[in-house]
């Protein structure tokens, strides 16, 4: 039977216990890791989130009872045990931090027992993640994912402390609101006072914090849940937090320093890392020209070079026909990779197509400095030797080349940049490699929506040295929008804000808004810059990604207590599920479809 708690309190968590204290009566309380009897000796691993102590009942010690008791103890039992700490008599377990003493036990209460749980409770675990989300409340049980959950929680302390100190006020804004404006899909929750209509939850506080430097508050922080209807990936969830703020009065370089102090000193306390100040920056064509990516890992080089100038009037149809449609070619070099065999280049090649290429050329250089390509034949040694040059090819080199619009060729050779590292071992797990990136294009074009759509946000402000262009080549325009990028990681973005309702009016016209659609959306925005507004700017971190790469782990679901998988459902509670036919009458909803489907995971 459970034993209740009747005055016993807890005196440390098991890894608090140290050599100091050996001779002390202590109280401790956790999970039973595992047990062994050895006959007139009972050996228990006790675990709680700190860690784990070695606990020991023998009857000349606690007496028959509790002996007894010990003996029916089991993994995951929940126990509290007083005890005295001794050295420990058997040899000494270097991996626990409590590996040279133990807890000699007095007397024993068992405070709930449990049942074999489904998957073993370890570090490391082997176990399918399915089935540890169904029960994620003993996988979150695991030491791993309690280092990573105490780690965002001393980050968000940290971060909270800092902003307080560098005057930022913590203030919160709604969840059931209006569309916010980062482009995802939104979701929606039907009122019950006003049938017919929705709410939307944020996706971001934007709108609110902008609404906050006119009221004022001319420095804000929040810790916020952000809601996105878009497709789940390794680095992404339907709901995420972000660690957002808004400072008034302020420019681009005032953002970026408050920044880089506050993640230097997040890294420093937390993983005793310097970062070195100033993190440095690169614009946006330059990322994209050098790495083919606007979130460049920059723990390793293989940079793009483009070779379109030496091959435009080869006879090569793949890369002329490129260029004649405004496209370029451009290559990279897998330095001593020349070997590679033949399929797994071709692996390369179909890597490559996932990302819109039509197709991946090669230049194999063996070691005595003869080569085997897919499109030597098309053209001429000259322009092959150029083209070797261009890319410092050497005996003993794999160059790969990609022929197509600038956004396929960026996307393809710097996602193969990538991949290629990762295969090649060239990334380095304990480095942390910062850069901002700026001057990202205000706006891109949609094909889908056939017209631009704003890359950061509507609110985005134009540079100023780039204002007149937003009349005649919008494409062209430059934004004075940063995102900070951690090996290869978008862990946070944000941007100066128009605050004169000109050029914000401009900017609507160019995504296409009339002025009644912009005010239908936006307009208690546009209402509130007429009252008076400070120039401001802001930034958001996705705290989940950040402590995701802090904690070296590779999915986002390890930093987030209850996270949903692919599908966007929960699969511990089988959220999203269905409601009453009565509570959708309340809420005025008819359905039209039911749909019964198995969940896909
Ligand atoms: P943005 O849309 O770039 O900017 O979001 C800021 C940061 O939030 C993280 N993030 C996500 N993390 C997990 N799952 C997701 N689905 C997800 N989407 C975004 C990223 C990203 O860098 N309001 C602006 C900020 C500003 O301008 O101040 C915004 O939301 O790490
Ligand atoms: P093909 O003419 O299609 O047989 O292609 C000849 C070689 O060029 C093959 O190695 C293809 O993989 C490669 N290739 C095809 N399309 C592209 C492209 N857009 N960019 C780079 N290489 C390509």
């Amino acid at each position: 039977m459970a034993e209740s708690m009747q005055g016993l309190k807890r005196s440390h968590r098991c890894t608090e216990v140290s050599r100091s204290m050996v001779g002390t009566e202590i109280t401790v309380m956790g999970w039973v890791q595992k047990s062994r009897n050895k006959g007139g000796i009972i050996f228990v691993d006790l675990r709680d989130r700190s860690g784990i102590l070695q606990l020991i009942f023998e009857e000349s010690q606690c007496g028959t009872e509790c002996f007894e008791k010990a003996t029916r103890l089991r993994s995951e039992y929940v126990i509290a045990v007083t005890g005295t700490v001794r050295l420990r008599e058997g040899a000494v377990n270097e991996n626990l931090l409590t590996g040279d003493i133990e807890l000699i036990a007095n007397s024993l209460r068992i405070l709930s027992e449990a049942e074999t749980p489904p998957f073993p409770i370890e570090e490391n675990s082997k176990t399918k993640e399915e089935l540890r989300l169904k029960y994620r409340y003993l996988d979150l049980r695991r030491p791993d994912l309690q280092r990573n959950l105490m780690m965002k929680s001393r980050v968000a302390t940290l971060a909270r402390q800092f902003m307080a100190e560098e005057g930022f006020l913590e203030i919160e804004t709604p969840m059931l609101t209006k569309s916010t404006p980062e482009g995802a899909r939104d979701y929606l929750v039907p009122s019950r006072v006003h049938p017919g209509t929705f709410y939307a939850l944020p996706q971001s506080p934007q709108i609110f914090k902008q609404l906050l430097m006119c009221s004022g508050y001319d420095r804000y922080f929040q810790i916020a849940r952000c809601f996105r209807d878009e497709d789940l990936r390794a680095d992404r969830q339907p709901e995420f937090t972000q660690m957002d703020m808004e400072l008034s009065f302020v420019d681009v370089e005032d953002v970026i320093d408050v920044n880089e102090r506050l993640l230097a000193k997040l890294f420093q306390d937390i993983l005793g890392v310097c970062i070195q100040l100033p993190i440095r920056r690169m614009t946006w064509q330059e990322a994209m020209d050098r790495f083919g990516s606007d979130k460049p890992d920059l723990r390793f080089g293989m940079e793009l070079t483009d070779i379109s100038e030496i091959v435009k009037n080869c006879g090569f149809g793949v890369f002329t026909g490129a260029l004649a449609n405004g496209g370029t070619v451009r290559g990279i070099n897998a330095k001593g990779q020349g070997a590679m065999p033949r399929k797994k280049i071709d692996a390369l090649v179909e890597f490559a197509k996932t990302y819109g290429a039509r197709g991946l050329a090669y230049i194999a250089i063996a070691e005595d400095g003869t080569y085997k390509s897919s499109f030597a034949k098309f053209m001429t040694e000259d322009e092959m030797i150029r083209v070797m040059e261009a890319l410092d090819g050497r005996p003993g080199d794999l160059l790969l080349f990609a022929a197509d619009k600038n956004k396929v060729v960026w996307d393809t050779l710097g996602a193969l940049r990538c991949h290629l590292a990762e295969m090649m071992g060239l990334i380095d797990p304990d480095r942390f490699e910062f850069v901002w990136i700026t001057e990202f294009p205000l706006l891109e074009w949609s094909e889908e929506q056939n017209r631009y759509t704003a890359m950061h946000h509507p609110f985005t402000m134009p540079m100023e040295e780039d204002l007149a262009l937003i009349d005649t080549d919008p494409g062209k325009v430059r934004a004075k929008a940063y995102d900070i990028v951690l090996n290869g990681n978008e862990i946070g973005g944000g941007s100066v804000r128009i605050h004169q309702n000109d050029i914000q009016e401009k900017m609507f016209e160019c995504l296409g808004f009339t002025k009644e659609q912009a005010y239908e959306r936006f307009g208690f925005l546009l209402d509130a810059f007429k009252y008076g507004v400070p120039p401001h700017a802001g930034l958001a971190y996705g705290l989940d990604r950040l402590v995701m790469i802090m904690a070296k782990q590779e999915s986002i679901r390890d930093v987030i207590a209850f996270p949903k998988v692919k599908d966007a459902s929960c699969l511990m509670t089988n959220a999203p599920d269905i409601v009453d036919d009565s509570q959708l009458e309340e809420l005025g909803i008819c359905l039209a479809d039911q749909n019964s489907e198995e969940r896909q995971i």
